[in-house]
C-alpha cells in the first residue's frame, strides 16, 4: 500500500515537468508565441498578414530591412522594433512618415517575448530569414534609438 502511494507521487511531478519542457522547446509552440504578440503589439498599424497599409503603415511582409542577414541592416530592425521610429521611410517606392511607438522599450516587452515576436516576422509570410540571437538583441538595445 505504502509503496504503491510512494510512485504515484514521485511520478506525476516528473510528468509534468518533462510535458511542460516538451512544450517549452517545441518549434510549434514557439512561434505561435510569437504570432500571438504579432498580433497583440503589431498587427493593428501592420495588419495580420503583415502587408500593412500603403501610405500609413509600411509592410513588414517582404520587406528587404526586415529580412536581412546583413548584421547592420539587422541592428537598424531591432533598434526600430525596441524604441519606435519617426524619421520617414520608403518602402516599395511608397513613402512612410508616420510614427512608430516604441512597443519594445523597457517594461513592455521583455527580450525572449521580443525574440519570439522577431522572429516570427523573419520566419512568416513567406520568409525564411535566420534567426535574431539574445546578443545582437542586447547589442540594439544598448545602442538605443536611431533618431
Ligand atoms: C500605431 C501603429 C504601429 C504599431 C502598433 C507598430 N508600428 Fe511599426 N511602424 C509604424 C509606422 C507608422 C512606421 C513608419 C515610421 C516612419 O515612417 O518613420 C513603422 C515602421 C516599422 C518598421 C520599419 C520598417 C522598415 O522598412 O524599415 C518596423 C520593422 C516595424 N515598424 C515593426 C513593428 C513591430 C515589430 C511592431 C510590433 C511590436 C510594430 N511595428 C508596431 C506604425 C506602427
Amino acid at each position: 500500500m505504502n509503496i504503491r502511494k510512494k510512485t504515484i507521487s514521485i511520478t506525476s511531478p516528473g510528468v509534468v515537468a518533462a510535458t511542460a519542457l516538451l512544450l517549452t522547446v517545441s518549434p510549434v509552440q514557439a512561434s505561435s508565441v510569437g504570432e500571438a504578440l504579432y498580433m497583440q503589439h503589431c498587427s493593428v498599424c501592420h495588419q495580420p498578414g503583415g502587408k500593412g497599409i500603403p501610405g500609413f503603415f509600411p509592410p513588414l511582409a517582404d520587406n528587404t530591412r526586415v529580412n536581412s542577414d546583413d548584421a547592420a541592416t539587422i541592428q537598424k530592425y531591432l533598434r526600430r522594433v525596441i524604441f519606435g521610429y519617426h524619421g520617414g521611410l520608403i518602402v516599395d517606392n511608397q513613402m512612410y512618415s508616420g510614427r512608430m511607438p516604441p512597443i519594445g522599450y523597457v517594461g513592455r516587452l521583455n527580450d525572449s517575448e521580443l525574440l519570439n515576436l522577431i522572429n516570427y516576422q523573419r520566419s512568416a509570410w513567406g520568409s525564411n530569414a535566420r534567426a535574431i540571437t539574445f546578443t545582437e538583441l542586447a547589442k540594439a538595445r544598448k545602442a538605443g534609438s536611431l533618431k
